[in-house]
């Protein structure tokens, strides 16, 4: 780690210990996936004892911090200054039908600005982080965004629609004339987490989603900002401030993919 702050430290243990249990977890599902009950349950069982583990760690040094996780909601709501911000597994899909493509993703927030965060891929043993002013990484490697210069040439990442999306034509419509205007076809690997990570690290040059929930991003927002690319959130959703509609680029492509997917909102 070349970051080592203490609140990084307790995001990195938290995840070295619940990678653990998930590893084992995931070399369970090929048997589960021929058994009369199928996978299901034992993924949101697996969900559940890797979050138990990243909450515990991060209690037993902060009980009075506050916590928002996917599967156990709001902790300490009334702390308002120091929060955490937990995806146990990002990918769940992926995870249930045996494709090694998940992750771990743990933010933390200051008054409400996320200051550090590790999306951690323990399949393939990727460890993504960063902290405010201190740079991002991927394991000792410094994280830098592509220097892709055109829309047209670059590799875009998306994902979507959800089953009971309201906005399914608008996405569907939008994935078409994107299609129309790069050349490379647009990817949906299914761990929004991971999207942000591979631009954040050069792969994708740019990422964007509609109906992303604050604990897919928390992580990557900081992530990606160390490592010099943009986010920008669209049509906001007042109501709602969990709820999250992104795009995500390096600073190149930033015009040309904003006025595309943001102007018209
Ligand atoms: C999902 C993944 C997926 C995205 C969905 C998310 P989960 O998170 O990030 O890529 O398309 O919108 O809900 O359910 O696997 O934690
Ligand atoms: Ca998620
Ligand atoms: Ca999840």
């Amino acid at each position: 780690m070349r970051i080592n702050s203490p609140k990084i430290n307790i995001i990195h243990k938290a995840c070295m210990k619940a990678s653990r249990s998930l590893i084992r977890d995931f070399g369970e599902i090929e048997k589960l996936q021929v058994s009369s009950k199928g996978p299901g349950d034992f993924v949101s069982a697996a969900d559940k004892r890797s979050e138990k583990i990243i909450i515990n760690e991060i209690t037993k040094a902060h009980p009075d911090h506050g916590i928002l996780s996917e599967e156990s909601g709001i902790i300490n709501g009334n702390n308002k200054t120091n929060r955490w911000i937990i995806d146990p597994i990002d990918g769940t899909m992926n995870f249930l039908n045996g494709i090694p493509h998940f992750a771990i993703s743990i933010g933390y927030e200051e008054m409400g600005e996320i200051i550090c965060g590790i999306i951690f891929d323990p399949i393939k043993d990727e460890m993504f982080f960063a902290e405010k002013g201190a740079g991002a990484f991927l394991n000792n490697s410094r994280l830098r965004v592509s220097n892709k210069k055109k829309l047209k040439e670059s590799l875009l990442g998306t994902g979507g629609p959800k089953f009971d999306s309201k906005n399914k034509d608008i996405i569907f419509d939008e994935y078409v004339k994107m299609s129309k205007i790069v050349d490379a076809p647009i990817r949906k690997s299914g761990s929004a987490a991971l999207d942000i990570a591979n631009v954040a690290s050069g792969r994708y040059d740019g990422y964007w989603q509609w109906e992303l929930n604050y604990w897919d991003i928390a992580a990557g927002i900081i992530i990606l900002k160390e490592a010099g690319g943009f986010i920008d959130f669209f049509k906001k959703d007042e109501k709602n401030p969990l709820k999250r509609n992104i795009i995500t680029c390096n600073s190149n492509i930033h015009k040309e993919l904003s006025d595309f997917i943001i102007k018209k909102y």
